[in-house]
């Protein structure tokens, strides 16, 4: 049976529209939060190959989404290159921070595999559970985003620490994104090998840099990390998700070799359809905080965003992840409507 996302994301048109939600295993789901309550810690819970399967899972049996995003979080990568990670309660993830070369000297690719391992286990699982048609997508952050969670130890409001790292020793910096650069190819590569359809990479933070550090930050290490995985995998889609980077979507598409990117939700769809749709595949752009509302307003966004792309590949998102008050029987409105669109 074919896979109608994983051919969407490869240019085809069908007539139904194929539809998958950033952060749709969530806290928004009851039966989430049961199993989410076992586990007190977030990373273990990521760690733990039989609940991370059921809770990527729990998603497609309510809702039947054409996507299966595999159930871990992005800050993996640092935890996997020995930096403390953790998550706090009403904080979100916190990091001890590096801030220079001399404790970027402390974290290594050595033990990274048996590190993450579990993630690699949790793929294999869903690989042989997943029904045929749904496609398994992995993902990673991208190195700036995740450079910034490193830096900051936090999440943070404009990456000050990050940027003036970045500004002050671009030579230590560039180190930094390059140890990144290889331990997100690494990780992706042998997410393929366990059995994933297709990948994406998060920059939920591209948005607010200048021209110049968007090229060097985001564009460059990006390109690299796409390099590397089409070297071994030519085959497997890449979604690039350079979220809020507005008219720069254009040099990161022509520059980066991605096959598809996910749009967010500031940007314009006519803009979006006759600057981005006509070269690639786009993801996108439904604005989550209007799940939260539903109804019939929320129906009609909808129509905007399917009829604005219905010519070109398009697979239906959101413009960022699914918030923990989403009523879950919203999302099963707004799924009702996106099956029953034809083009
Ligand atoms: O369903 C899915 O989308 C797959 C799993 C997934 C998670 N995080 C699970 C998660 C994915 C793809 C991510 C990506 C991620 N993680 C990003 C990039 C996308 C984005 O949202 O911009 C970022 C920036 C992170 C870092 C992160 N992880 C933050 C800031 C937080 C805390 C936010 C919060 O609401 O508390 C997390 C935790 C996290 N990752 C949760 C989930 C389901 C909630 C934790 C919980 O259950 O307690």
């Amino acid at each position: 049976m074919s896979k109608l996302l994983l051919n969407t994301l490869n240019g085809k048109l069908s007539d139904r529209v194929p539809f998958w939600f950033m952060r749709q295993a969530g806290r928004y789901l009851p039966e989430y939060r049961k199993i989410r309550a076992s586990v007190p810690d977030f990373l273990s819970f990521c760690y733990n190959p039989e609940l991370a399967t059921e809770v990527t899972l729990q998603p497609i049996r309510r809702y039947g989404m054409d996507g299966a995003i595999l159930f871990a979080d992005i800050l993996i990568v640092p935890d996997g290159l020995g930096q403390k990670v953790w998550f706090e309660v009403g904080h979100g993830p916190r990091l001890t921070p590096v801030t220079n070369t001399t404790e970027l000297d402390h974290l290594s690719m050595d033990g990274f595999h048996s590190k993450v391992g579990n993630i690699y286990e949790t793929i294999r699982r869903l690989k042989v559970t997943l029904p045929q048609e749904v496609t398994l997508l992995g993902f990673a952050g991208a190195p700036w985003t995740i450079a910034t969670y490193m830096v900051e130890g936090a999440g943070s409001k404009d990456h000050g620490a990050a940027k003036s790292w970045g500004y002050s020793d671009p030579i230590g910096f560039k180190a930094l994104l390059d140890l990144i650069v290889e331990a997100t190819a690494e990780y992706l590569i042998a997410q393929i090998e366990a059995g994933v359809d297709a990948v994406q990479i998060f920059d939920s933070w591209a948005g607010g840099l200048s021209e110049t550090t968007f090229n060097t930050w985001v564009i460059e290490p990006t390109r690299e990390i796409v390099n590397r995985i089409k070297a071994k995998y030519p085959n497997t889609p890449i979604i690039g998700f350079p979220r809020l980077a507005g008219p720069l979507y254009e040099q990161f598409i022509a520059k980066t070799g991605v096959q598809a990117v996910s749009i967010d939700t500031a940007m314009p769809l006519e803009y979006a359809r006759t600057h981005i749709q006509n070269k690639l595949c786009i993801q996108g752009n439904m604005d989550p905080r209007l799940v939260v509302t539903g109804g019939a307003e929320m129906l009609k966004e909808a129509d905007r965003i399917l009829n604005a792309f219905k010519n070109g590949p398009h697979v239906f998102n959101l413009g960022h992840g699914f918030v923990p008050e989403t009523p879950p029987e919203n999302v099963e409105a707004l799924v009702n409507h996106i099956k029953a669109y034809r083009r």
